[in-house]
């Protein structure tokens, strides 16, 4: 895809209320796209729509099937979408003895069946336009089961795994695919962390990052970069110096 072309992709951006979402979706509007924001919170998504002609907002809740297949078919009433960075997350910190079965269930639903309902409804559409660019956004907890990781790290282990599922089959219908595998990021999902988060970086930055990879159409889009190659390197571990870093983390 050549730069003019690129100034005019319609892109639609879920979890776009607040942190990677809301960074990623103004600066992709600053860009030139035209983009369409998804969430449930109403008045942060018009907040961002107050700050540029080109963003309109869609709220929904990316758990709710019927609702993601006609949100997908309003934001195509003004051009087919070009781009869907599915980026609604959720995540708690939690001991596997003390297991919260309803939050482990939300984990699943918005992080994973969020992503399904939507490529349910958006891959035979691209299919049949011969082209489309689906942007997963996993984790690096999901390169490695992680302690406390319940609720959050399966998910985003499922979602690698599907990116991983999905790519050479869409390629041949002209469909892209990339997974967003973050490292920490300052937003309202880690803030409360009680754990350093070393490497941490702003949402713009991982905005810049992720446009940037996106642009290049690469498959994985990681960041920042020491942090995530320690966290790939330690897919390759043995499991048995794997699990001692684990004790001592959790010690
Ligand atoms: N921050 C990090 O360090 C980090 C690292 C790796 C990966 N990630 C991933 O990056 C993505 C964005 O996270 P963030 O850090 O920017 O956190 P955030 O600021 O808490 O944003 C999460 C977004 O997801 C939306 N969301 C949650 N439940 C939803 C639902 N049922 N339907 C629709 N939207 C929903 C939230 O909006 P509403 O509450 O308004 O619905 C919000 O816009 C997530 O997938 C997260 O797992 C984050």
């Amino acid at each position: 895809m050549d730069n003019q072309n690129k100034n005019r992709r319609h892109v639609w951006i879920t979890g776009a209320s607040s942190g990677i979402g809301y960074a990623l979706a103004e600066r992709m509007a600053k860009s030139g796209d035209k983009v369409a924001i998804s969430a449930r919170s109403k008045d942060k998504l018009a907040e961002l729509v107050n700050k540029a002609s080109n963003i309109d907002a869609f709220p929904l809740d990316v758990t709710r099937q019927e609702d993601v297949g006609e949100t997908i078919g309003a934001i195509e009433q003004s051009g087919p979408i070009d781009l869907a960075v599915l980026n609604a997350g959720a995540w708690s910190l939690m001991d596997a003895v003390d297991m919260d079965v309803k939050k482990v269930r939300q984990g699943v639903e918005v992080n994973y069946m969020g992503v399904i309902y939507a490529l349910r409804k958006l891959l035979p559409l691209m299919k049949a336009r011969g082209q489309g660019h689906i942007a997963i956004v996993a984790s690096v907890a999901g390169y490695r089961g992680l302690p406390r990781s319940v609720a959050y790290g399966p998910t985003k282990a499922a979602l690698i795994n599907l990116a991983e599922t999905l790519k050479p089959e869409l390629e041949q219908y002209g469909i892209t695919v990339s997974v967003i595998n973050p490292g920490f990021v300052d937003t309202d999902m880690t803030r409360d962390n009680p754990f350093p988060m070393p490497d941490l970086i702003t949402p713009d930055k991982a905005a810049i990052e992720i446009e940037k990879g996106l642009n290049a159409g690469r498959f994985e889009i990681r960041f920042p970069w020491r942090f995530t190659t320690m966290m790939k390197l330690m897919r390759i571990l043995p499991n048995g110096v794997f699990f001692w870093a684990m004790k001592r983390i959790m010690a």
